[in-house]
């Protein structure tokens, strides 16, 4: 049914008219489409199912065009990122395309879905901002780091639980609460993968969050746990490009004090409440995306 939600975005881009941006959603990545299949498996495949998840992955593949153009990443998903390959204007133009139409397209599903989508994208922005704020300085605060992934990341997943929830009539909190654990375990690992994968497993450089200036969960643990010539080191490679031997250094030290498996269990407790909230209403779809994210390595 994933196909269905393909041919809907097709169609709202055709909607548009215009050559140029049919032919840069072309280019587009397609993605996981993590949360159009949340949005089947809970709601099942009607109209105003299929046309939800479409709007959803719009609004989620703008936030990556803007998100592409604010960190400078030039390659999404291993391919050219729309920044890198038509620039800047073009991509933050053509992010703000998808997130209108998906806007104008959202007010004919139902004021519910409506609110419960577009106050995930104002902590979506909210988020994206305080990941920015945050990156400008070697911040060290576990809570606020959580509170920005829960807004930057899960509050979408969130909402495309409880829309889907909404539309299939199904308790919308506990389907919200799946959403927004699972959002934040994608996000910690994403995190986490950063540290761990090769440069052509992720499709983006290693280690480009520290560079970025984004202290994330294994860097907030990790600091805790070293020697104060060791505190000072990791402060002084913070935001800045790090050579091959650094880049060595940090991994060492990581693996030294079991940093990822720490914060790896701590993604994992998050997932395995996702899993027992869906088994316990007999979701075993929704069991099995969880369990699969898990184990992703991408
Ligand atoms: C990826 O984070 C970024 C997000 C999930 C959210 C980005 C949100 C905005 C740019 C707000 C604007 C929203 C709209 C709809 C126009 P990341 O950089 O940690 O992940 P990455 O490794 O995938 O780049
Ligand atoms: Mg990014």
């Amino acid at each position: 049914m994933l196909s269905a939600v393909e041919r809907k975005i097709e169609q709202f881009i055709a909607d548009l008219n215009d050559k140029e941006v049919s032919q840069l959603y072309l280019q587009l990545p397609k993605g996981k489409r993590l949360r159009a299949k949340l949005i089947l498996k809970i709601a099942g495949s009607g109209l105003s199912v299929i046309k939800t998840a479409a709007i959803v992955e719009m609004i989620h593949a703008a936030s990556l065009l803007h998100d592409d153009v604010i960190d400078d990443a030039y390659t999404r998903r291993s391919k050219p990122s729309i920044n890198a390959l038509y620039g800047n204007k073009t991509a933050i133009m053509f992010g703000d395309i998808l997130y209108s139409k998906g806007f104008l397209e959202l007010n004919h599903i139902s004021t519910e879905v409506a609110k419960t989508v577009s106050n995930a994208v104002v902590e979506l922005s909210l988020g994206e901002l305080k990941d920015v704020s945050l990156s400008k300085t070697f911040t060290l605060d576990r809570a606020l780091y959580l509170e920005m992934i829960y807004q930057k990341t899960a509050s979408l997943m969130e909402a495309s639980a409880g829309a889907a929830a909404l539309l299939a009539g199904k308790p919308k909190e506990v389907y919200m609460t799946y959403g927004r654990n699972l959002g934040i375990a994608f996000q910690m690992i994403d995190d986490i993968l950063d540290i761990t994968a090769d440069e052509a497993t992720l499709g983006k450089p290693a280690l480009h969050d520290f560079e970025e200036g984004k202290t994330t969960l294994p860097y907030i643990y990790l600091y805790e746990v070293l020697e104060d010539d060791e505190k000072e080191k990791l402060r002084s490679l913070h935001a800045k490009r790090l050579s091959e031997e650094e880049q060595q250094w940090i991994k060492a030290k990581m693996q030294e004090h079991h940093i990822i498996q720490k914060s790896y269990a701590e993604a994992k407790l998050l997932v395995e409440e996702a899993i027992a909230l869906m088994k316990s209403r007999g979701e075993d779809a929704l069991s099995q995306i969880a369990m699969q994210m898990i184990d992703r390595d991408f």
